[in-house]
């Protein structure tokens, strides 16, 4: 059983924050949202860190591949300052760090596992570790997504009982079979390609639907009347604000 809220602020409040930082959770926080996305990845040694790209290039002050830096160098890029000089400092977080933040706030979060190639599994198990570890069971039920139907299983394997998400950018002809096979409780599909009688047919199969990445409160409040339960958004204020209006 899950239950997710309608609004989960995308990397953290990616419109208004550094993506994927402390800082953009507290953002989230900020303009009300209660749970935020995120993406987790690897480090060389096994460290689980958050970030999106498998470059360090695009949101940091440092650059190649995650893959290839251990955590003690992952700490030392500025995650913030290309956002803005207001963030400079902000540094690539850890998930224990995150979590840690998430239980100061009182927010739940969904997790997206965005491994680097090959490496698929390993990140799914590494991250439930920590889930299980670190995340009190008193704390709100989180969500595991990935598009990553290897890294879907390993968490299966790893952690039953952490409730799983179907990430995809548009549901193919067999995502029922799919969503079962991996036994997700909630399908996360991209806005721009699903349809309403999708909407439908994920209710109906007793599922949750958390749709990605809505920034228009138009498509927002649409996509709430078709029945979807949760609208990942880059502008959790603005949003928020649009379906509550
Ligand atoms: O989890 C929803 C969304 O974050 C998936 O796409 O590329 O933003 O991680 P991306
Ligand atoms: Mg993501």
């Amino acid at each position: 059983m899950i239950t997710p809220p309608r609004i989960i602020g995308h990397r953290g409040a990616k419109a208004n924050a550094p993506e994927n930082t402390l800082a953009a959770f507290r953002r989230a926080h900020a303009e009300g949202a209660t749970w935020v996305e995120f993406d987790a990845k690897l480090t060389r040694d096994g460290a689980v860190v958050v970030i999106h790209d498998e470059l360090l290039d695009r949101t940091t002050d440092g650059k190649g591949p995650v893959a290839e830096r251990t955590l003690a160098e992952i700490r030392t890029v500025d995650a913030g300052k290309w956002f803005s000089a207001e963030f400079a400092g902000e540094r690539i977080p850890t998930l224990e760090e995150s979590l840690a933040l998430f239980l100061e706030l009182g927010m739940g979060f969904n997790i997206e596992v965005k491994p680097c190639p090959g490496r698929e599994a390993e990140t799914a198990r590494a991250c439930c570790a920590i889930l299980e570890r670190a995340w009190p069971r008193s704390a709100p039920v989180p969500v595991l997504s990935s598009f990553k139907r290897a890294s879907l299983e390993a968490a299966r394997e790893a952690a039953p009982n952490i409730p799983r998400g179907y990430l995809a950018e548009e549901l193919g002809k067999s995502w029922r079979a799919e969503v079962e096979a991996l036994g997700c409780l909630a399908v996360h599909p991209g806005w721009k390609r699903l349809t309403r009688q999708q909407v439908r047919d994920i209710k109906e199969a007793g599922l949750k639907a958390l749709v990605w990445t809505v920034n228009e409160p138009e498509r927002a409040r649409e996509l709430v009347a078709w029945g979807v339960d949760g609208i990942i958004t880059d502008a959790p204020g603005l949003i928020g604000g649009a379906l509550s209006a």
